[in-house]
């Protein structure tokens, strides 16, 4: 199982008809473990009567920058149930089972140029990526915010606050479905072009996302300055109910049936060989072992000798196991997460990875 904590409700706010937010307060003894970087989620676990629990992300809203509590903003999805439960069942004073804040949708420097497309939901991370990089950053923050009409927009007001307050730097464009229609990829290539230098980040609805990475391909924006947050309900379940990973497991399946493969990798066949060196450091210790079993992913080998290694989905979907390599080499199975730059950054997810090389060292900060 996953290293868990309880967080307080303190306050939940309802954002629109159908999306509410609920913000946390992190005890003081395990704090540290809750900083984090705009545009990073919490997993958080929700009972089921039928499973035991099940194990949903939610992205923070809230910006380390600028906002004292933790908050994360939940939208209703239909006929689902983490959300709705989150929605219809937490109210100030609940306590939720989550783990750490985990992935890298997250800006390199806040000093860039951003280029940010939202849309519904999408804009959670979105939002704590631009209230980050107005308060932390000195670069410009363009946002293309799409939503299916006026009363859907989450945020509507902190944004408009937001761009009133830093109108040299911060542009929203509103785009509703009901006024404009479903944006073309002509449209959204408007917005991007002559932006080609600067990091985009996109986040929405699986039709959405296309369309925009779609549009910004053709722009030819580097593909290290393209950066994706799919929302999906994860397959595994670090809360440790196996039965709840099975049956997310189908519904994540039937959920990404139309995914893009961009950043799918062919699994390979499973390594052997002699026992590897493995070097971690995690939270400032470091864990040495020579008897890494080279068909044995990284984060399994470390649960095995009792390393409390991050992790969330276990399959390659969320990144909340990344880590940095210092030194050596891995292949993943399965990596849904990290782009070309991530990777060059030699960031790889230890619940995919196995070793390639004599000697590997990697680090988690
Ligand atoms: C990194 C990350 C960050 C995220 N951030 C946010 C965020 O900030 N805000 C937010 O609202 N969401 C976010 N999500 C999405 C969130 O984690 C959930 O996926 C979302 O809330 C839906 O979960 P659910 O339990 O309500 O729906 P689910 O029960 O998972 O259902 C999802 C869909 O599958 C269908 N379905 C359910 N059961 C079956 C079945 N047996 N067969 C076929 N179809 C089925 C449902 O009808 C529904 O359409 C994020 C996801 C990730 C991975
Ligand atoms: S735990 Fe989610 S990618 Fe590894």
């Amino acid at each position: 199982m996953a290293d868990s904590y309880l967080l307080r409700v303190v306050e939940v706010v309802a954002e629109t008809a159908d999306a509410c937010s609920l913000v946390f307060d992190v005890d003081d003894q395990f704090a540290d473990r809750f900083t984090y970087r705009p545009g990073q989620f919490l997993t958080v676990r929700i009972p089921s009567d039928r499973t035991g629990s099940v194990a949903r992300c939610y992205s923070l809203s809230s910006s380390p920058h600028t906002d004292d509590r933790l908050r994360v903003t939940v939208k209703r999805t239909a006929d689902g149930y983490g959300s709705n439960w989150l929605c219809d069942e937490i109210r100030a004073g609940a306590e939720l089972e989550c783990l750490p804040p985990a992935g890298v949708f997250t800006p390199r420097s806040l000093d860039e140029d951003l280029l940010l497309f939202a849309a519904g939901s999408g804009i959670t991370p979105v939002l704590s990526i631009v209230k980050s990089a107005l308060a932390a950053g000195s670069g410009r923050v363009t946002l293309v915010y799409a939503n299916r009409d006026e009363r859907s927009v989450i945020f509507a007001q902190a944004l408009t606050e937001l761009a009133a307050e830093h109108p040299d730097r911060l542009q929203v464009v509103h785009w509703l479905e009901s006024v404009q229609g479903l944006p073309t990829a002509e449209q959204l290539r408007a917005f991007a072009a002559g932006r080609e230098t600067w990091d985009a980040f996109v986040c929405g609805p699986a039709p959405f996302m296309k369309l925009v990475v779609g549009a910004l391909k053709e722009l030819e924006f580097p593909r290290e300055r393209r950066h994706q947050e799919k929302f999906v309900s994860l397959g595994g379940n670090p809360f440790g109910d196996e039965a709840g990973a099975a049956k997310a497991a189908e519904e994540v399946a039937a959920a990404e049936s139309d995914d893009e493969p961009d950043r799918q990798e062919e699994a390979p066949a499973a390594p052997t060989g002699p026992a590897v060196s493995l070097e971690v450091e995690l939270d400032g210790e470091k864990h040495a072992f020579d008897d890494w079993d080279p068909s044995v992913r990284m984060l399994q080998f470390l649960e095995s000798k009792g390393v409390k290694a991050p992790y969330s989905c276990r399959e390659g979907e969320c990144s909340a196991c990344a880590v940095r390599l210092l030194e050596g080499a891995v292949q993943m199975a399965h990596n849904d997460v990290l782009d070309e730059e991530d990777l060059e950054d030699g960031i790889r997810l230890a619940c995919q990875s196995t070793p390639t090389s004599e000697t590997v060292r990697a680090t988690y900060s």
